[in-house]
Protein backbone atom coordinates (compact mmCIF):
# COMPACT_ATOMS: atom_id res chain seq x y z
CA UNK A 1 0.00 0.00 0.00
CA UNK A 2 1.14 3.77 -0.64
CA UNK A 3 -0.35 6.49 0.43
CA UNK A 4 -0.59 9.75 -1.47
CA UNK A 5 -1.22 13.11 -0.22
CA UNK A 6 -2.43 16.05 -2.68
CA UNK A 7 -4.04 13.45 -5.19
CA UNK A 8 -6.47 15.54 -6.49
CA UNK A 9 -3.34 17.96 -7.18
CA UNK A 10 -0.50 18.53 -9.62
CA UNK A 11 1.72 16.02 -8.60
CA UNK A 12 0.11 13.93 -6.36
CA UNK A 13 -2.93 12.89 -8.50
CA UNK A 14 -0.30 11.91 -11.08
CA UNK A 15 1.54 9.72 -8.72
CA UNK A 16 -1.31 8.07 -7.74
CA UNK A 17 -2.36 7.39 -11.61
CA UNK A 18 1.03 6.01 -12.13
CA UNK A 19 1.11 3.81 -9.33
CA UNK A 20 -2.53 2.37 -10.00
CA UNK A 21 -1.49 1.92 -13.35
CA UNK A 22 1.68 0.25 -12.21
CA UNK A 23 -0.95 -2.46 -9.97
CA UNK A 24 0.04 -0.94 -6.87
CA UNK A 25 -2.48 -0.37 -3.88
CA UNK A 26 -3.24 3.45 -3.40
CA UNK A 27 -4.54 5.22 -0.51
CA UNK A 28 -5.35 8.58 -2.23
CA UNK A 29 -5.65 11.49 0.54
CA UNK A 30 -7.25 15.13 0.34
CA UNK A 31 -10.57 16.79 1.55
CA UNK A 32 -13.22 16.23 -1.02
CA UNK A 33 -14.36 12.08 -1.88
CA UNK A 34 -15.89 13.91 -4.82
CA UNK A 35 -12.52 15.34 -6.37
CA UNK A 36 -11.47 12.01 -5.53
CA UNK A 37 -13.91 9.90 -7.19
CA UNK A 38 -11.74 9.56 -10.62
CA UNK A 39 -8.99 7.63 -7.97
CA UNK A 40 -11.77 5.25 -6.22
CA UNK A 41 -12.70 4.45 -9.66
CA UNK A 42 -9.49 3.86 -11.17
CA UNK A 43 -9.14 1.47 -7.61
CA UNK A 44 -7.51 3.54 -5.09
CA UNK A 45 -8.72 3.51 -1.36
CA UNK A 46 -9.99 7.06 -0.37
CA UNK A 47 -8.97 9.19 2.53
CA UNK A 48 -10.81 11.62 3.06
CA UNK A 49 -9.53 14.37 5.65
CA UNK A 50 -7.72 17.44 6.46
CA UNK A 51 -3.87 16.87 6.57
CA UNK A 52 -3.42 19.52 9.68
CA UNK A 53 -5.37 16.56 11.83
CA UNK A 54 -2.30 13.93 12.38
CA UNK A 55 -5.14 11.38 14.11
CA UNK A 56 -6.72 11.30 10.68
CA UNK A 57 -3.16 11.28 9.01
CA UNK A 58 -1.66 8.35 10.90
CA UNK A 59 -4.65 5.88 9.99
CA UNK A 60 -3.97 7.63 6.24
CA UNK A 61 -0.49 6.06 6.67
CA UNK A 62 -1.30 3.09 8.51
CA UNK A 63 -0.15 0.19 7.03
CA UNK A 64 1.67 2.01 4.05
CA UNK A 65 5.01 1.03 2.72
CA UNK A 66 5.36 4.56 1.71
CA UNK A 67 3.79 7.25 1.60
CA UNK A 68 3.90 10.70 -0.32
CA UNK A 69 3.66 14.05 1.49
CA UNK A 70 4.09 17.63 0.55
CA UNK A 71 3.14 21.12 1.84
CA UNK A 72 -0.23 22.38 0.03
CA UNK A 73 -0.02 25.75 -0.23
CA UNK A 74 -2.34 28.57 1.42
CA UNK A 75 -2.03 31.79 0.13
CA UNK A 76 -5.59 33.88 2.05
CA UNK A 77 -3.78 32.20 5.42
CA UNK A 78 -2.82 35.24 7.36
CA UNK A 79 0.94 33.74 8.62
CA UNK A 80 1.74 31.18 5.99
CA UNK A 81 4.96 29.36 7.83
CA UNK A 82 2.63 28.96 11.27
CA UNK A 83 0.43 27.26 8.45
CA UNK A 84 2.56 24.90 7.18
CA UNK A 85 4.13 24.19 10.57
CA UNK A 86 1.01 23.27 11.92
CA UNK A 87 0.65 21.10 8.96
CA UNK A 88 4.37 20.05 8.33
CA UNK A 89 4.34 18.72 12.13
CA UNK A 90 1.12 17.15 11.77
CA UNK A 91 2.60 14.88 8.83
CA UNK A 92 5.62 13.84 10.51
CA UNK A 93 4.05 12.93 13.85
CA UNK A 94 1.43 10.74 11.74
CA UNK A 95 4.68 9.44 9.64
CA UNK A 96 6.11 8.52 13.17
CA UNK A 97 3.27 7.03 15.13
CA UNK A 98 2.16 5.10 12.17
CA UNK A 99 6.07 3.97 11.52
CA UNK A 100 6.07 4.40 7.86
CA UNK A 101 9.72 3.14 6.57
CA UNK A 102 10.01 4.99 3.40
CA UNK A 103 8.48 8.78 2.62
CA UNK A 104 9.31 10.56 -0.94
CA UNK A 105 8.48 14.31 0.08
CA UNK A 106 8.08 17.48 -2.18
CA UNK A 107 10.48 20.16 -1.41
CA UNK A 108 12.29 22.38 -3.89
CA UNK A 109 14.97 24.37 -5.04
CA UNK A 110 16.47 26.68 -2.67
CA UNK A 111 15.27 24.95 0.28
CA UNK A 112 18.68 23.84 1.74
CA UNK A 113 18.48 28.05 2.79
CA UNK A 114 17.23 29.11 6.20
CA UNK A 115 15.58 32.48 5.32
CA UNK A 116 15.23 34.61 2.84
CA UNK A 117 12.98 32.80 0.06
CA UNK A 118 9.64 33.40 0.81
CA UNK A 119 7.57 30.20 0.55
CA UNK A 120 10.09 28.09 0.40
CA UNK A 121 11.39 28.52 3.99
CA UNK A 122 9.05 26.78 4.95
CA UNK A 123 10.21 23.63 2.79
CA UNK A 124 13.33 24.10 4.76
CA UNK A 125 11.98 24.02 8.09
CA UNK A 126 10.05 20.47 7.02
CA UNK A 127 12.90 19.20 5.50
CA UNK A 128 14.61 19.67 8.97
CA UNK A 129 11.51 17.93 10.52
CA UNK A 130 12.05 14.90 8.53
CA UNK A 131 15.11 14.43 8.50
CA UNK A 132 14.94 14.14 12.69
CA UNK A 133 12.67 10.67 12.07
CA UNK A 134 14.99 8.23 13.36
CA UNK A 135 13.63 4.97 11.48
CA UNK A 136 12.89 6.46 8.27
CA UNK A 137 14.21 6.58 4.75
CA UNK A 138 13.60 9.87 3.56
CA UNK A 139 14.23 11.25 -0.63
CA UNK A 140 13.56 15.12 -0.71
CA UNK A 141 12.95 16.31 -4.14
CA UNK A 142 13.72 19.63 -4.90
CA UNK A 143 12.04 20.48 -8.09
CA UNK A 144 12.58 23.89 -9.76
CA UNK A 145 9.13 26.03 -10.75
CA UNK A 146 6.28 24.38 -11.72
CA UNK A 147 5.20 24.66 -15.85
CA UNK A 148 1.37 24.76 -14.15
CA UNK A 149 2.04 27.91 -12.51
CA UNK A 150 1.18 29.62 -15.61
CA UNK A 151 -2.15 28.57 -15.59
CA UNK A 152 -3.01 31.37 -12.64
CA UNK A 153 -1.53 34.06 -15.25
CA UNK A 154 -3.86 33.33 -18.26
CA UNK A 155 -6.65 34.81 -16.61
CA UNK A 156 -4.61 38.42 -16.79
CA UNK A 157 -3.19 37.61 -20.36
CA UNK A 158 -6.52 37.25 -21.42
CA UNK A 159 -7.88 40.78 -19.67
CA UNK A 160 -4.45 42.82 -20.66
CA UNK A 161 -2.80 41.29 -23.14
CA UNK A 162 0.66 41.31 -21.01
CA UNK A 163 1.97 38.60 -18.53
CA UNK A 164 3.18 39.97 -15.41
CA UNK A 165 4.95 39.24 -12.24
CA UNK A 166 8.05 40.14 -10.55
CA UNK A 167 10.40 37.92 -11.42
CA UNK A 168 13.58 39.21 -13.39
CA UNK A 169 12.93 39.06 -17.16
CA UNK A 170 15.87 37.71 -18.01
CA UNK A 171 16.90 35.45 -14.70
CA UNK A 172 17.31 31.84 -16.04
CA UNK A 173 15.41 29.40 -13.71
CA UNK A 174 15.04 25.99 -13.40
CA UNK A 175 11.10 25.33 -14.12
CA UNK A 176 9.71 21.76 -14.54
CA UNK A 177 6.51 19.36 -15.82
CA UNK A 178 4.54 18.28 -12.74
CA UNK A 179 4.39 14.64 -14.64
CA UNK A 180 7.84 15.01 -14.37
CA UNK A 181 8.12 15.12 -10.89
CA UNK A 182 5.50 12.37 -10.51
CA UNK A 183 7.48 9.92 -12.88
CA UNK A 184 10.71 10.37 -10.32
CA UNK A 185 8.04 9.67 -7.19
CA UNK A 186 6.29 7.03 -8.09
CA UNK A 187 9.23 5.28 -9.44
CA UNK A 188 11.14 5.71 -5.88
CA UNK A 189 7.48 4.94 -4.16
CA UNK A 190 7.70 1.78 -6.12
CA UNK A 191 11.40 0.64 -5.39
CA UNK A 192 12.14 2.31 -2.37
CA UNK A 193 15.68 1.54 -2.83
CA UNK A 194 17.10 3.89 -0.80
CA UNK A 195 18.41 4.20 2.97
CA UNK A 196 18.37 7.28 5.22
CA UNK A 197 17.46 10.89 3.94
CA UNK A 198 18.93 11.27 0.38
CA UNK A 199 18.15 14.78 -1.69
CA UNK A 200 17.28 15.21 -5.36
CA UNK A 201 17.67 17.94 -7.61
CA UNK A 202 15.03 18.14 -10.57
CA UNK A 203 15.32 20.81 -12.78
CA UNK A 204 13.15 20.34 -15.74
CA UNK A 205 14.33 20.32 -19.44
CA UNK A 206 16.42 22.93 -19.63
CA UNK A 207 16.54 26.41 -17.20
CA UNK A 208 14.07 29.17 -18.90
CA UNK A 209 13.42 33.12 -18.33
CA UNK A 210 9.94 34.94 -17.61
CA UNK A 211 11.04 36.34 -21.31
CA UNK A 212 11.95 33.27 -23.22
CA UNK A 213 8.59 31.24 -21.31
CA UNK A 214 5.91 34.06 -22.04
CA UNK A 215 7.23 34.47 -25.42
CA UNK A 216 6.58 30.52 -26.16
CA UNK A 217 3.01 30.80 -24.07
CA UNK A 218 2.30 33.58 -26.87
CA UNK A 219 2.95 31.84 -29.44
CA UNK A 220 0.45 28.79 -28.62
CA UNK A 221 -2.07 30.75 -27.82
CA UNK A 222 -1.63 32.70 -30.74
CA UNK A 223 -0.10 35.97 -29.39
CA UNK A 224 3.58 36.31 -30.29
CA UNK A 225 3.95 39.27 -29.35
CA UNK A 226 3.06 38.75 -25.71
CA UNK A 227 5.24 40.86 -23.48
CA UNK A 228 6.54 40.18 -20.13
CA UNK A 229 6.18 42.86 -17.65
CA UNK A 230 8.33 42.59 -14.36
CA UNK A 231 6.40 44.25 -11.52
CA UNK A 232 7.75 46.21 -8.91
CA UNK A 233 7.13 44.36 -5.41
CA UNK A 234 4.87 46.97 -4.41
CA UNK A 235 2.80 47.17 -7.38
CA UNK A 236 3.18 43.15 -6.94
CA UNK A 237 2.24 42.67 -3.72
CA UNK A 238 -1.06 44.88 -4.60
CA UNK A 239 -2.30 42.85 -7.50
CA UNK A 240 -1.59 39.42 -4.98
CA UNK A 241 -4.33 41.08 -2.66
CA UNK A 242 -6.40 41.76 -5.16
CA UNK A 243 -6.28 37.98 -5.94
CA UNK A 244 -7.17 36.76 -2.40
CA UNK A 245 -3.76 36.30 -1.23
CA UNK A 246 -2.79 37.33 2.42
CA UNK A 247 -0.35 40.55 3.30
CA UNK A 248 1.51 38.15 4.90
CA UNK A 249 1.83 35.51 1.26
CA UNK A 250 2.03 38.35 -0.75
CA UNK A 251 5.36 39.83 0.56
CA UNK A 252 6.80 35.86 0.57
CA UNK A 253 5.74 35.61 -3.16
CA UNK A 254 7.57 38.64 -3.81
CA UNK A 255 10.42 37.65 -1.29
CA UNK A 256 10.96 34.28 -3.20
CA UNK A 257 10.51 35.98 -7.29
CA UNK A 258 13.11 38.42 -5.79
CA UNK A 259 15.47 35.19 -4.43
CA UNK A 260 15.08 33.27 -7.82
CA UNK A 261 15.51 36.76 -9.80
CA UNK A 262 19.30 37.46 -8.29
CA UNK A 263 20.18 33.31 -7.69
CA UNK A 264 19.54 32.84 -4.25
CA UNK A 265 17.12 30.45 -4.87
CA UNK A 266 18.89 28.20 -7.41
CA UNK A 267 20.42 24.40 -8.33
CA UNK A 268 23.30 23.37 -5.81
CA UNK A 269 25.10 22.21 -8.73
CA UNK A 270 26.10 21.43 -12.69
CA UNK A 271 22.78 20.79 -14.34
CA UNK A 272 23.41 16.89 -15.57
CA UNK A 273 21.54 13.84 -17.05
CA UNK A 274 20.56 12.85 -13.48
CA UNK A 275 18.76 16.14 -12.45
CA UNK A 276 17.23 16.88 -16.10
CA UNK A 277 14.01 15.84 -16.73
CA UNK A 278 12.32 15.19 -20.46
CA UNK A 279 9.22 17.64 -20.51
CA UNK A 280 10.21 20.99 -22.81
CA UNK A 281 8.17 24.02 -21.79
CA UNK A 282 7.31 23.49 -25.65
CA UNK A 283 6.03 20.45 -24.70
CA UNK A 284 3.64 21.67 -22.24
CA UNK A 285 2.14 24.75 -23.67
CA UNK A 286 -0.65 22.95 -25.20
CA UNK A 287 -1.92 22.23 -21.92
CA UNK A 288 -1.94 26.10 -21.24
CA UNK A 289 -3.66 26.78 -24.50
CA UNK A 290 -6.48 24.65 -24.02
CA UNK A 291 -7.17 26.30 -20.64
CA UNK A 292 -6.89 29.85 -22.64
CA UNK A 293 -9.33 29.19 -25.08
CA UNK A 294 -11.62 27.45 -22.58
CA UNK A 295 -11.71 31.04 -20.52
N1 LIG B 1 4.44 25.62 -7.75
C1 LIG B 1 5.75 25.55 -7.81
O1 LIG B 1 6.40 26.14 -8.67
C2 LIG B 1 6.48 24.70 -6.81
C3 LIG B 1 7.85 24.53 -6.94
C4 LIG B 1 8.54 23.72 -6.01
C5 LIG B 1 7.83 23.13 -4.96
N2 LIG B 1 6.48 23.33 -4.87
C6 LIG B 1 5.74 22.69 -3.77
O2 LIG B 1 4.66 21.98 -4.34
C7 LIG B 1 3.56 22.08 -3.44
C8 LIG B 1 2.27 21.90 -4.19
O3 LIG B 1 2.27 20.66 -4.84
P1 LIG B 1 1.19 20.35 -5.93
O4 LIG B 1 1.23 21.46 -6.95
O5 LIG B 1 1.33 18.97 -6.35
O6 LIG B 1 -0.13 20.48 -5.07
P2 LIG B 1 -1.46 21.25 -5.45
O7 LIG B 1 -1.82 20.96 -6.86
O8 LIG B 1 -1.31 22.66 -4.99
O9 LIG B 1 -2.54 20.61 -4.57
C9 LIG B 1 -2.45 19.65 -3.62
C10 LIG B 1 -3.82 19.11 -3.26
O10 LIG B 1 -3.84 19.02 -1.84
C11 LIG B 1 -5.15 19.11 -1.37
N3 LIG B 1 -5.14 19.87 -0.12
C12 LIG B 1 -4.96 21.19 0.03
N4 LIG B 1 -5.00 21.52 1.33
C13 LIG B 1 -5.20 20.37 2.00
C14 LIG B 1 -5.33 20.06 3.36
N5 LIG B 1 -5.27 21.01 4.31
N6 LIG B 1 -5.55 18.77 3.70
C15 LIG B 1 -5.63 17.79 2.76
N7 LIG B 1 -5.50 18.04 1.45
C16 LIG B 1 -5.29 19.31 1.08
C17 LIG B 1 -5.95 19.80 -2.45
O11 LIG B 1 -6.97 18.95 -2.83
P3 LIG B 1 -8.44 19.08 -2.23
O12 LIG B 1 -8.82 20.53 -2.35
O13 LIG B 1 -9.21 18.16 -3.12
O14 LIG B 1 -8.34 18.62 -0.81
C18 LIG B 1 -4.98 19.96 -3.63
O15 LIG B 1 -5.54 19.48 -4.83
C19 LIG B 1 3.69 23.49 -2.90
O16 LIG B 1 3.03 23.53 -1.69
C20 LIG B 1 5.17 23.67 -2.79
O17 LIG B 1 5.54 23.29 -1.48
C21 LIG B 1 5.80 24.09 -5.77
Amino acid sequence: MITVLGATGNTGGKIAELLLAAGESVRAVGRSAERLEPLRAAGAELAVGDVGDAEFLTEAFRGADAVYTLLHTAPDVEDFHAEQDRKGEAIVEAIRRAGVRHVVSLSSVGAERPSGTGFITSLHTQERRLRELENTSVLLLRPGAFFENFHAVLGLIKEAGVNADSVAPEAKIPMIAARDIAEVAADALRKRDWTGVVVRELLGERDLSYLEATRILGEAIGLPQLPYVPMPASEMVGTLRQAGFSANSARLHVEMTAAFSDGTVAATGERTAANSTPTRFEDFVPELARAYRQL
